[in-house]
């Protein structure tokens, strides 16, 4: 990475940690920014932090985070060869979605983290993240495991890990929505599983 690059990281992760362009900003006891390798082509994107994401600072730690491990390993994918972000940085006090206005006051931090990124492929963690990023509206009952091309770069969306922690019968068509991840990623992000 170059050392533009680099600064430029540095300044998003210091514009984010100074923000208060919500309420969030004023309960969160860390900002939660993202995490993983910062050239991957592979992003997934969840919701908002929950406790445990907002105690220590990191996406995906707490028991949903331990699933998503799980269904990284089924795509042949880790933490490391990845990035994971959420679409609001600071927690919604008591896991409530975060409202349009949080939404829209965040999305800008992660169109920049995706611009930086330039993945060729983002992976939307539920309805939240799939109907800011996707497509207002999305229905992810209907709709999840569909694959739309904007701007040149692959989107889909599957059930949030929460949601399947929740109700094991979305189980298996999320099985099967990961293995035509796993497909679209050995397909155009080869180098991933050299
Ligand atoms: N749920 C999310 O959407 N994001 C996290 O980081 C943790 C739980």
């Amino acid at each position: 990475m170059s050392s533009r690059v680099s600064e430029a990281w540095e300044q998003l992760r210091a514009s984010c940690e100074q923000c208060h362009g919500c309420g969030l900003g004023a309960t969160r006891t860390n900002l939660v920014f993202g995490v993983g390798w910062q050239d991957s082509p592979v992003l997934f994107v969840g919701e908002g932090p929950g406790q445990q994401e907002d105690l220590q600072g990191e996406p995906f730690v707490g028991a949903a985070g331990k699933l998503l491990d799980d269904m990284l390993a089924i795509i042949d994918l880790g933490r490391d060869n990845c990035y994971i972000a959420n679409v609001v940085k600071c927690r919604p006090p008591g896991n409530r979605d975060p409202s349009e206005e949080e939404q829209a006051a965040c999305l800008t931090y992660l169109y920049e983290q995706i611009a930086l990124i330039q993945p060729k492929l983002i992976v939307c963690l539920g309805r939240i993240a799939a109907g800011a990023l996707i497509q207002k509206d999305y229905r992810i009952t209907r709709q999840h495991g569909q694959w739309i091309l904007k701007d040149g770069i692959w989107y889909t969306a599957i059930y949030h890990p929460s949601a399947l922690l929740r109700d094991l019968s979305r189980r298996p068509e999320t099985f099967l929505d990961l293995l035509s991840i796993r497909e679209k990623v050995k397909e155009i992000c080869p180098e991933l599983y050299l």
